[in-house]
């Protein structure tokens, strides 16, 4: 694998050693916080690392400093060092890590809350069997369907038209989930260098999907909710492209009111910004009514949609809905992606928005009681914490009352919790989000209980001192 350089400015910036401080000497911390950037993922396997001379001239710390943190890492097996190429990140592939926000574990004891995403519902056996019976005829042809299936398109059509949002089956296009919709719509939409505009904190893969397209990321500032209308009425002209998850936003469950959609709608509009919106979230609505999507307000928006919240992310349906005119561009370049999703796995969806699981997802229920009591058990065994209860979505965001997300992440894993911390949310903004763990809670019940309990337990051995001791004047978080 060839070596990506990170300068010392950029590792400076990505890693907050004094979220690990935790009374032990300065270098331990260092390897600490460059560590915990690498199991996230926020520094990728095979980062050569700037020189200790340089990170030591940098980070204001004793090159002694540098070289003992660099000896840790190297220790624990995350780094190689070699004459002449200097350190290199090596993740083990033994490492039980969270690079991916889907982190799994061989171990059967492990209990992993990082993924929002429920098990498969019983109805889909039903919705399987009444797929197979359309198979016949599609068998009959080549099955690539790089616009997506005509009855599915037609279907999801039809539902956002009876939404309010008039739709005609050509502009429909069925992907690989929502992730195949964003990695197809950055790299069409975004030229190199351009600004897309993004809640300050937001869905990991999509900042993902942005920088791999080259785009520069333009994160509005940290506020009281993810939409603060000053910030994004200042940061609307100088973006080119911008998205936003107005629909219980990942992660912190938060909704965008109806005249905020209007006002932003709008503004997008006015200034040519290409919108994109993440309704991934939207269908898993325990509370409240259903507010217009946004590009009612913006018709040139593109909107992804997906089967994997409110169904089963097994199947990898999404779509995007996208103003006609960027239609046959789309599928084009999605010649280079995938050439089209399942055939039969479109069919399966098609057959559930006939069945009307989307505006009812059989998950509501379940998601809906388990929500409840893991805000309960939250509030008796780790009182101090802050969960403003979401309206729908599937996790849970709370505030920490220090800025130990990442120690206090490590110490769950441990004890055998796998969970991802408040930073990797905040894609490349320096030091954001160590107030805050995300808690999905898409397990059964009894598991999420075990979970909490592992959480609190780790929670008290960080303890209160270690609150006191990562606490930095110099960064704000996000109160939602
Ligand atoms: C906001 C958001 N967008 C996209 C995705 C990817 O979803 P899919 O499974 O449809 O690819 C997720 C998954 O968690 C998400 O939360």
């Amino acid at each position: 694998m060839t070596s990506r350089q990170m300068s010392a400015a950029g590792l400076v910036t990505a890693v907050d050693p004094s979220a690990h401080a935790r009374g032990g000497p300065a270098y331990r911390a260092w390897a600490s916080a460059i560590a915990a950037a690498v199991l996230d993922g926020r520094i990728p396997d095979g980062t050569r690392l700037p020189s200790e001379r340089t990170l030591a001239e940098a980070a204001g710390i004793s090159r002694t400093t540098a070289t003992r943190a660099y000896g840790v890492l190297r220790d624990r097996g995350l780094a190689s060092a070699r004459q002449g190429s200097g350190t290199v990140i090596r993740l083990p592939l033994t490492e039980r890590n969270a690079t991916s926000l889907l982190a799994t574990s061989a171990d059967p004891d492990d209990i992993s809350i990082t993924t929002a995403a429920m098990p498969a519902p019983p109805e889909l056996a039903r919705l399987v069997h009444r797929a197979a019976e359309g198979l016949p005829s599609l068998m009959a042809t080549h099955g690539y369907l790089p616009d997506g299936l005509p009855l599915l398109r037609e279907r999801l059509a039809q539902r956002y038209t009876e939404h309010g949002l008039a739709t005609e089956p050509e502009q429909i296009i069925v992907t690989t989930g929502a992730q195949g919709a964003l990695a197809l719509l950055t790299r069409v939409l975004c030229r190199p260098g351009d600004r897309a505009l993004t809640e300050a904190c937001s869905y990991p893969h999509a900042f993902d999907a942005f920088s791999g397209a080259g785009a520069r990321l333009l994160p509005l500032p940290i506020a009281d909710d993810p939409w603060p209308m000053a910030d994004i009425e200042r940061a609307v002209p100088s973006a080119q492209v911008a998205y936003l998850i107005p629909d219980f936003h990942n992660p912190t469950g938060a909704v965008m009111d109806a005249e905020r959609r209007g006002r932003i709608g709008a503004a997008m509009c006015r200034h040519g910004v290409t919108t994109i919106v993440d309704e991934t979230m939207r269908d898993l609505r325990l509370e409240g009514e259903a507010l217009p999507h946004l590009a009612r307000w913006c018709p040139d928006a593109f909107t992804i949609g997906s089967a994997s919240k409110s169904i089963w992310g097994g199947l990898r349906v999404g779509w995007i809905r996208a103003p006609r005119s960027a239609v046959p561009g789309l599928i084009q370049a999605r010649m280079h992606q995938d050439l089209g999703a399942s055939a039969l796995d479109q069919l399966i969806v098609a057959e559930a928005v006939a069945a009307g699981l989307l505006d009812r997802s059989p998950h509501l229920p379940i998601a809906g009681r388990t929500r409840d009591a893991a805000i309960a058990l939250i509030a008796e065994r780790l009182p101090d914490w802050r969960i403003d209860p979401p309206a729908g979505g599937l996790t849970l965001w709370a505030r920490l009352p220090g800025r130990m997300a990442t120690a206090l992440a490590m110490a769950a894993e441990e004890r055998g919790l796998l969970l991802t911390p408040g930073p990797r949310f905040f894609g490349a903004q320096p030091h954001a989000g160590e107030h805050w763990i995300r808690i999905p809670y898409t397990q059964p019940q009894d598991v999420m209980k075990r979970a909490i309990e592992r959480l609190a337990s780790a929670w008290e051995d960080l303890g209160p001192r270690d609150a006191e001791a990562v606490r930095d004047p110099r960064t704000i978080d996000i109160i939602a």
